[in-house]
């Protein structure tokens, strides 16, 4: 059996991924804040469960021994570094080898050739300016850790998700090296599914050093 570690375990997209990976045979090691263990009970048994802050390099160092694989949420919280000292820590201590999978929304760019509405772009540009202001959320954060991510020769793959949504699974999600290319136009992802991409890139090679924007597959193409 492979062994997985699910960063920001507790969390939406996290209890997704720790469910997928069960569902695909894998051991799971998940880590999460000490507060939110709880969020985990239903898994009680089947996982092992690291606590803490997962930007806490001692946390990240233990809990991605041997593991084949690390499925890390990257959200940037908080104005100290959050994002990319989780991410930094999985650069630098998960098993050389390992596959490295990481969450960000459409907003990051890995070769500035993706094509943004004036609305995306506007958004963007307001929630991280009131994000910092209120000392809340860091989206440069989230930006600079993409950046370390993007240089790093690990093997790594960064899912970058459209809006999310919760409800049944649509299946794998379409993707596509750029956000504006048509085959992205729905623009919305069931959050299980984005969940289950991030599962399925561990052993998709295809994947290793790309950023895909993914989305669901549009109704009418169904
Ligand atoms: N939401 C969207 O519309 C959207 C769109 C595109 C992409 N994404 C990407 O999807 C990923 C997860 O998104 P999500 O909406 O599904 O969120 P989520 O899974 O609920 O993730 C939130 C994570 O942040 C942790 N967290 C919450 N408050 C925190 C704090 N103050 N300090 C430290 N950690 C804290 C949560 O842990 P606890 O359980 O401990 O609270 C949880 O692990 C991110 O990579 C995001 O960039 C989201």
């Amino acid at each position: 059996m492979k062994t997985v570690c699910v960063i920001g375990a507790s969390g939406k997209l996290g209890q997704y991924l720790v469910q997928h990976a069960l569902d695909c045979g894998y051991a799971v090691v998940a880590v999460c804040r000490e507060r939110s263990v709880g969020k985990l009970a239903r898994f009680a048994g089947r996982i092992a469960i690291n606590p803490g802050a997962t930007n806490d390099r001692e946390v990240i160092r233990k809990a991605v021994e041997g593991c084949d694989g690390v499925l890390t949420v990257l959200w940037p919280w908080g104005v100290h570094q959050y994002s990319s000292g989780t991410a930094q820590a999985v650069l630098d201590f998960a098993p050389p080898g390992a596959r490295l999978i990481f969450s960000c929304g459409w907003h990051i760019t890995m070769d500035g050739r993706d094509v943004y509405s004036r609305m995306f772009k506007l958004m963007e540009k307001v929630t991280a300016r009131i994000g910092r202001m209120l000392r809340a959320v860091d989206v440069y954060d989230q930006i600079e850790a993409c950046r370390r991510v993007f240089a790093s020769d690990t093997r790594w793959t960064v899912v970058r998700g459209s809006d999310l949504e919760e409800g049944e699974s649509q299946g794998l999600p379409v993707w596509s090296r750029h956000v504006g290319d048509p085959v992205l136009a729905s623009n919305l992802t069931r959050r299980t599914d984005f969940a289950l991409f991030m599962v399925a890139a561990l052993e998709n090679d295809e994947l290793v050093h790309e950023a895909p924007a993914i989305s669901a597959i549009m109704k009418d193409e169904l």
